[in-house]
This record gives C-alpha cells, sequence and structure tokens, in this order.
C-alpha cells in the first residue's frame, strides 16, 4: 500500500509552526509536530488549529502534536527547530550553551526512533549544531544537511532584485560558508539571469548589500526581538522538497566537508545536489582569491564554536 510520506519538526515554536502550515500546504505528507512535555499541549492545540486549515485550503495531511518520540518514529524527514531563538543584542554563538544539550538531547532520540530519516538542522549556532547532530548520531553525511544558505541567499536575492529594479524570480545568487556574520555571498556567480549583477549594480551598492545580508538575521531579530520564521521555514523546506521529490536541485546548503573546498571535519555552507538520495554531491566551484579568503575567515569562525563544542562534556 502507498502510504504517504511522515514529517516530523522538533520544536512547535515559531519556525515549526510555519514549517507544519507549508509542509501540509505543499501536500509533502503527515506532519508530527514535537515538543517538549511542557509544551505538548501547545504543540496540540497548534497541530490542530493547523489541520483545521485542511478542509478550507484542501489538504489531507494529518497534522498532529507530540512529546512522545515513539509519534516521531519513522519519520522520513526531521526538520529540527529546537532551541531558543535570539533576542536583540545577540549573536547566533551565544546560543551555544543553551541549544547545545538541546541538540545532544534531540541527536539521541533521533538516533533510536529514526535513524533512516533526512535531516535538516535549523537550529542555531547553525553549523555546530549540524555537526553535533551527526557526532551523535553516527548518521551518514548524505542524510543531514544545515539549512542556512538558501535562507542567507534568499535575502541576498531579495536586496539585489530591489536594488536592480528587476524581479526577484531573474536573479541568481548563493551565499557560502558558515551561517555567521562572515558568510560568503558569492558575487563573481550572481547574476540576472545570466548577466553579471556588475551590469545592474555599482560596487559600492553591491558591498552594502553584502553587508545587508550578512546581517540579514541580526536586521529582523532587532526589529521583532526574536528571529525570523518565515523564511527560514520555507528555505528548510525546499530543502525537503527537494529531497522528497528527488529534485536534484543545486542549493547552498550547510553539508559535512572532506576535503571539499579545503576544509575537513566541518560543516559549512556549499553547493549541492539535493536529491533523492539525500546530499548526493558537493559542487566545488570556482571562487575568486578574495572569497576563498572570506571563506577561509568564515570556516575559522565556524571551526571556533566547533573547538568549543568539542571541549563541552556530553
Ligand atoms: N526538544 C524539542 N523541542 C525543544 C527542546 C527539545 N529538547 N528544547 C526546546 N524545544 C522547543 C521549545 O520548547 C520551543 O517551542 O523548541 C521550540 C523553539 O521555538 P521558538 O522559541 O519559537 O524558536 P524559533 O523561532 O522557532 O527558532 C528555533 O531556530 O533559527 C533558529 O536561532 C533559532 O535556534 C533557534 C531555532
Amino acid at each position: 500500500m502507498a502510504k504517504r510520506k511522515k514529517i516530523s519538526l522538533i520544536g512547535a515554536g515559531n519556525i515549526g509552526g510555519e514549517l507544519a502550515r507549508l509542509v501540509a500546504n505543499t501536500q509533502l505528507g503527515d506532519v508530527v509536530l514535537f515538543d517538549i512535555p511542557a509544551k505538548e499541549n501547545f504543540a496540540k492545540g497548534k497541530a490542530l488549529d493547523l489541520e483545521q486549515n485542511s478542509s478550507v485550503l484542501g489538504y489531507d495531511a494529518k497534522i498532529t502534536g507530540t512529546s512522545k518520540w515513539e509519534d516521531v518514529a519513522g519519520s522520513d524527514v526531521l526538520i529540527i527547530t529546537a532551541g531558543i531563538p535570539r533576542k536583540p543584542g545577540q549573536s547566533r554563538d551565544d546560543l551555544v550553551a543553551t541549544n547545545l544539550p538541546i541538540i545532544r538531547d534531540v541527536a539521541n532520540n533521533a538516533k533510536k526512533h529514526c535513524p533512516d530519516a533526512f535531516v535538516i538542522v535549523i537550529s542555531n549556532p547553525l553549523d555546530a549544531m549540524v555537526y553535533e547532530y551527526m557526532k551523535v548520531t553516527g548518521c551518514s553525511k548524505k542524510k543531514i544537511a544545515g539549512m542556512a544558505g538558501v535562507l542567507d541567499s534568499a535575502r541576498f536575492q531579495l536586496f539585489i532584485a530591489r536594488e536592480a529594479n528587476v524581479s526577484i524570480k531573474d536573479v541568481r545568487a548563493m551565499v557560502l560558508g558558515g551561517h555567521g556574520d562572515d558568510m560568503v555571498p558569492v558575487l563573481s556567480m550572481c547574476t540576472i539571469n545570466g548577466v553579471p549583477v556588475t551590469q545592474f549594480i555599482a560596487k559600492d551598492k553591491l558591498n552594502a548589500i553584502v553587508e545587508r545580508t550578512r546581517k540579514g538575521g541580526g536586521e529582523i531579530v532587532n526589529l521583532m526581538g526574536t528571529s525570523a520564521y518565515y523564511a527560514p521555514a520555507t528555505s528548510a523546506v525546499a530543502m525537503a522538497e527537494a529531497y522528497l521529490l528527488d529534485q536534484k536541485r543545486l542549493l547552498p546548503v550547510a553539508s559535512y566537508l572532506e576535503g571539499e573546498f579545503g576544509y575537513k571535519d566541518l560543516f559549512m555552507g556549499v553547493p549541492a545536489i539535493v536529491g533523492g538520495e539525500g546530499i548526493e554531491k558537493i559542487v566545488e566551484i570556482p571562487l575568486t582569491d578574495e572569497e576563498k579568503g572570506m571563506l577561509a575567515k568564515s570556516a575559522a569562525s565556524v571551526q571556533g564554536i566547533v573547538d568549543v563544542v568539542k571541549k563541552t562534556p556530553a
């Protein structure tokens, strides 16, 4: 019998709720909204509210709330947002003390209950959390990715579209590196449907866009008092969809590196083919010397947090 796919969302907060809405709406499968026991009723209530959308919007997906890992068992995809978000003035790295024990707890349970799921981590500090998840579970590097590059690229592309006064649909750009203030918006590959962006936007304006992209998350934290959730959820769902529908999309995702771009034993945003096997291939693209330098700086920042994580006893 054909079965609907099961997508479990670990963390039923702001991003979790939006993820559930999108997954159901795009008919990717049934949704489990998981949170800690103290928030089980909250998760159940959110699930019910979203499920009641279905008669109006016309989807058959079941959406359930739970705090029991048994309900997550057999998931095809896990999207992890467990943890606390940033408050104004905090960097993503400031979250490591609170979110590290949480990702370890989630990883230990996921290993037991759904070892075969394709896993997308969103919790921050992203590159270190996804690294720790893989270390705890020992999962295949093909089945684990961090969501950052799709979101950072979406921000970058939006700012470019507005400045160039062109449709967002025609902007092609990727942001690589770690999900922090050193991330690398790749200007050398940025085009308006193949036409180099430099034909549309002057260098000083492009530099300002690069800076705004790097602080794109912080800009929203300062405005809202908590971190963004609509675009982060949409970005993660694009990754889940690429996997579930075997789309073989070329997306910038935090992937486990074993020498690609010159880095080893590190997760960082790189272009990768995402399809039915998960992270099917990392695509090494030529970067300018300046971009290589920026990537090295970003990698060093990521390594710094990973070193803190490695020194923190379980
Ligand atoms: N297991 C499952 N869920 C947990 C756990 C845990 N061990 N610990 C905390 N949570 C839940 C919280 O109870 C909360 O409902 O994770 C949820 C997080 O939701 P929000 O506080 O609304 O945060 P959100 O905006 O969704 O961001 C979550 O994603 O982008 C990152 O920086 C952000 O790390 C943050 C994460």
